[in-house]
């Protein structure tokens, strides 16, 4: 039996490309950087299947390259807005990502960015370093509590909720807003706003909500006019999600205290970048579901789902289900 054809454009951790290699003729992107959209055009042509990442925009000059062969589309994300999911539905294409197994490493990695801005821990750490400490004082690198704060979380799906669960260790109120939550998990103290009374209330805001033509640029000047000047945002949903001047107008001006971004646009961001000036910002590259256990089941569920989609099955994480009916 030939076995199928796939392009892998990134090396995944060991587990998933050893199933990937087993299963199929695959062709792996060995490079750091992502392929360009002209290599991805050409690797694609006549593959079976494609394990993807974020940085790769899957849209319908690509899967025209791939062409009728193209069975299914594997994202090694939860998030799949760098694919045209509607564009892979049209063709009857599934398209699987690798929800669950990151929830607990991107909610721990929102918290120590929250406590990180509240504390000024980068602030700190770099004052030190350049040799500026030269005795404790009252008034040195003064930061905000969360015990008894109010966090908002916007996205209020799994992440939002194990943000939820962290927030309640300490002592914090919590808010949401989300359009379409599903129900309350048992005793969870969480209370469901609209945007603006989170916006309006809220010490931290949290952003967990997938980038979405609605979501763009949710955060922009008039939302930053609606914060506290004492509050913090957290993005580790995606940088789309933030106006990059409004967030640095805002940051400058002192309209809110701090920000801290696991998700920046574009991704990554620029040194030159003005953001990067700011005292009050904290930028890490993307790494929110960067623990090896969670990004070794994110490489095996990927490996899992494309390989359900060459052989005809229903993929275990499937985005568009409605391919099936
Ligand atoms: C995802 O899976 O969408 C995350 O952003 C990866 O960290």
């Amino acid at each position: 039996m030939t076995r199928p054809r796939v392009f892998v454009t990134r090396i995944i951790l060991d587990q998933g490309l050893k199933m990937v290699q087993d299963f199929c003729e695959a062709d792996v992107w060995p490079e750091e950087i992502p392929p360009s959209t002209e290599v991805l055009l050409e690797r694609v042509r006549g593959v079976d299947g494609l394990l993807c990442l974020l940085t790769d925009r899957i849209d319908p000059r690509v899967l025209d390259a791939a062409g009728k062969s193209l069975k299914v589309i594997s994202n090694h994300a939860v998030g799949v807005d760098n694919v045209d999911v509607a564009a892979a539905t049209a063709r009857r294409i599934p398209v699987g990502n690798t929800p669950g197994i990151l929830t607990d490493a991107t909610a721990d990695l929102t918290f120590a960015l929250l406590m990180a801005s509240a504390r000024r821990i980068v602030e700190g750490e770099r004052f030190v370093r350049e040799g500026r400490w030269k005795t404790w004082s009252p008034s040195l690198l003064l930061g905000t509590d969360l015990k008894g704060a109010t966090l908002g979380i916007v996205g209020f799906g799994r992440i939002g909720r194990a943000v939820a669960k962290r927030a309640a260790g300490f002592d914090m109120r919590v808010l949401f807003a989300d359009p379409h939550p599903s129900p309350p998990e048992e005793g969870s103290a969480a209370a469901q706003v609209d945007l603006d009374t989170l916006l309006h209330q809220s010490d931290f805001v949290t952003l967990h909500c997938p980038l979405t033509s609605e979501t763009r640029h949710l955060m922009n000047q008039e939302a930053f006019e609606k914060m506290k000047p004492n509050a913090v945002l957290v993005n580790t949903a995606r940088g789309g999600v933030v106006d990059p001047q409004a967030l640095y107008d805002a940051l400058r001006s002192r309209r809110i205290f701090a920000a801290a971004l696991d998700v920046t646009d574009p991704e990554p961001l620029p040194v030159d970048s003005p953001l990067l000036a700011l005292d009050n910002l904290i930028v890490v590259p993307h790494i929110a579901s960067a623990s090896r256990s969670s990004r070794e089941k994110m490489s095996w569920m990927a490996a899992e789902n494309l390989i359900a989609g060459l052989k005809g099955e229903r993929l275990p994480h499937c985005v568009n289900p409605e391919v099936y009916s």
